[in-house]
């Protein structure tokens, strides 16, 4: 089965093509970093203008580049949220309008789940069940994996997502947006001095709060030298911090669970020292972890072309509607061919 797969629930259009006997055929990102640059942060309607701009031409090109026509794709998947309304709306409707032309069938996919699925598009996939660690720019989850659709969260974030703070403590040190990668390369240049608290882990549990630690790195940048070195340091205290967190709850979930397999996705997730903690941490409890490669950590049209080929070949059916859900729990999901998959959701726009 070939699949469609399109995304653009935030600053990212992604087009991919997904063949369910040979893999990715095609796989095209454009980035609005450049277009948000000067305003900080993403600015909504930007971005969906964006979206229409770049997304049928990217479409186009993504079916050149497979050697196919659009004649042999069989099904369409998008992101039909969370994310932003505008910007899913464009994904949506695209898909909805290219599948009712085509006469092929479109599934609206969660984006949480086309992350936590990325791994799966490379050469050794994990198998199921798992512990997976979704860390992005909206969510920071725990979730037991049974199966597609089959999740039950252990722990999330109370406050910022992982992302979130990364984000946000960047720009408190002067980086511009997007600052997650700026943070983690200034901490490379950074001296282990500063010690920062490693929040929620001196208690049971497998939540998170993640915003007492941008409190806790603008205090020490008040209380020190505004130099570069600092800036540096304070950049590697932080980074440590959230890493340590991370692997302590890891942990902690796989000894819960009993389950040996550790998966890791979404945007936070490229990053490298977080990366090798876990690793070792895996390695000390004899489990096995799994990332995507980077490029497949943050947002792309991969991993919702593969999600969403593996629902429609599950026998995945649902109505014609355009679905776009700005909010949409990952608990809501049910298990990909039950046909009760969105039921509870109204498939309608919603605000
Ligand atoms: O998954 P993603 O692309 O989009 C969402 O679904 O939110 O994640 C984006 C988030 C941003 O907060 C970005 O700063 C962060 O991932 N990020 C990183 C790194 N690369 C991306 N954070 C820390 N280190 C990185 N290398
Ligand atoms: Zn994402």
């Amino acid at each position: 089965m070939i699949v469609l797969g399109i995304e653009t629930s935030c600053d990212e259009t992604g087009v991919a093509l997904y063949d369910s006997e040979r893999g990715l055929l095609s796989d095209l990102l454009h980035s609005q970093i450049d277009l948000h640059r000067d305003y900080g942060g993403v600015v909504p309607e930007l971005a969906s203008r964006d979206h229409i701009r770049k997304l049928a031409p990217m479409i186009r090109q993504a079916i050149r580049d497979s050697g196919l026509t659009q004649n042999d794709i069989d099904g369409i998947a998008y992101t039909a949220g969370p994310g932003l309304i505008g910007a899913l709306l464009v994904g949506a409707a695209t898909a909805r309008g290219l599948a009712w032309a085509w006469r092929i069938p479109a599934v609206a996919v969660h984006h949480m789940e086309g992350h936590l699925l990325a791994p799966m598009l490379e050469p050794e996939p994990p198998k199921f069940p798992f512990v997976a660690l979704l860390i992005s720019g909206g969510h920071t989850q725990l979730v037991e994996v049974e199966d597609i659709g089959r999740y039950r969260i252990l722990g999330e974030s109370l406050d910022d997502a992982a992302g979130e703070a990364f984000d946000k403590t960047a720009k408190m040190l002067g980086l511009s947006y997007p600052g997650g990668p700026k943070l983690s390369a200034l901490a490379e240049c950074g001296h282990a001095h500063f010690n920062f608290p490693r929040p929620m882990t001196d208690r049971p549990g497998l939540d998170f709060s993640f915003s007492g630690l941008k409190t806790f790195a603008l205090n020490t940048l008040q209380a020190s030298e505004r130099s570069e070195q600092n800036k540096a340091d304070i950049a590697l205290a932080f980074q440590q911090a959230v890493a340590d967190t991370l692997t302590i709850k890891c942990r902690r979930a796989l000894q819960q669970t009993g389950l040996k397999t550790l998966v890791v996705a979404g945007g936070v997730s490229a990053n490298t020292q977080i990366r090798s903690s876990l690793r070792a941490m895996a390695a000390g409890e004899k489990a096995a972890i799994y990332f995507p490669r980077p490029e497949f950590c943050t947002d792309n049209g991969a991993m919702i072309a593969y999600a969403g080929c593996q629902r429609l070949l599950a026998g995945q059916q649902e109505p014609l509607a355009i679905m776009a859900k700005p909010r949409w729990p990952i608990s809501e999901l049910t298990a990909a061919g039950s046909h009760t998959a969105h039921s509870q959701i109204t498939p309608a726009a919603s605000e």
